[in-house]
């Protein structure tokens, strides 16, 4: 069976006590294992927040994770954080290629294939995202345009390498604009990136990589979204900045 995996994504948002109390709240309402079966939760907290949120979250299932990575491995790169830095803190997570890196920071498919590199030789879970714009979809090239992201970020790893790795598809069209992807967009798109993968690694192989959907998932569409066979979770934004709200969606899957 694929992991399953809900992970939030709290962006440049939260003063440092609000984040404190953010971490605690969703530590204790995902306080039983058991009713997890599996599923792992991830809070993707600003970088400063990173070991609070690490020791408020330590007696719970929940785990932290990074909403980026230098691809560099040290050095005199002001401002930036290694993986390395984060494998020290043990964050097992890290956000790679988040649309809003893509477009505000300039990261392209080589230097995002760079950063899943220097991520997994450090240890750490890449969650790599990958999603169109609205023009790109209108024109009818969105698969085309998500499988090449793939291609140019991922397809030189090794099936091991390819293995460790987490897809979130997040079109760029239904982030933060209250217009999520339908159920069925999400589960075709899925399909096709799982098969993508197949074409290259094989069927085994693409079958375990869990591939989440980003986008406006709220509690009231969460259910729905992850009925879909091939949507093996989420990565929520807005939604994640609402302790009860997140709670909801980790119980939807
Ligand atoms: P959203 O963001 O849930 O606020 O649309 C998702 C994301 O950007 O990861």
């Amino acid at each position: 069976m694929r992991k399953k995996l809900v992970a939030g994504n709290w962006k440049m948002n939260t003063s440092f006590s609000e984040a404190q109390k953010l971490a605690s709240e969703v530590a204790n309402m995902v306080k039983d294992e058991a009713l997890l079966d599996g599923t792992d939760v991830v809070i993707c907290v600003p970088f400063p927040y990173l070991s609070t949120a690490a020791a408020l979250v330590a007696d719970s299932p929940v785990k932290v994770g990074a909403q980026n990575c230098s691809d560099k491995p040290k050095g005199a790169y002001t401002g930036e954080t290694s993986t390395a830095m984060l494998a020290s803190m043990e964050i097992p997570y890290v956000i790679i290629g988040h649309s809003e890196r893509r477009e505000y920071f300039n990261e392209d498919n080589q230097l995002l294939a760079a950063k899943t590199d220097i991520a997994l030789e450090n240890g750490l879970t890449p969650i790599f995202c990958c999603g169109e714009s609205l023009e790109t979809r209108e024109a009818g090239n969105h698969f085309d345009f998500v499988c090449q992201q793939l291609t140019e970020s991922l397809f030189h790893l090794s099936a091991e390498q390819l293995g460790k790795i987490v897809i979130a598809y997040e079109p760029i069209w239904a982030i933060g604009t209250g217009k999520t992807a339908s159920a069925a967009q999400a589960q075709e798109m899925h399909e096709q990136l799982r098969a993508h993968l197949a074409g290259k690694y094989g069927a085994e192989i693409a079958d375990a990589i869990p591939i989440l959907y980003g986008g406006s998932v709220k509690p009231g569409n969460a259910k729905e979204i992850f009925a879909g066979k091939d949507v093996d979770g989420g990565l929520v934004g807005g939604a994640s900045l609402d302790s009860r709200g997140f709670t909801d969606i980790v119980k939807a899957i």
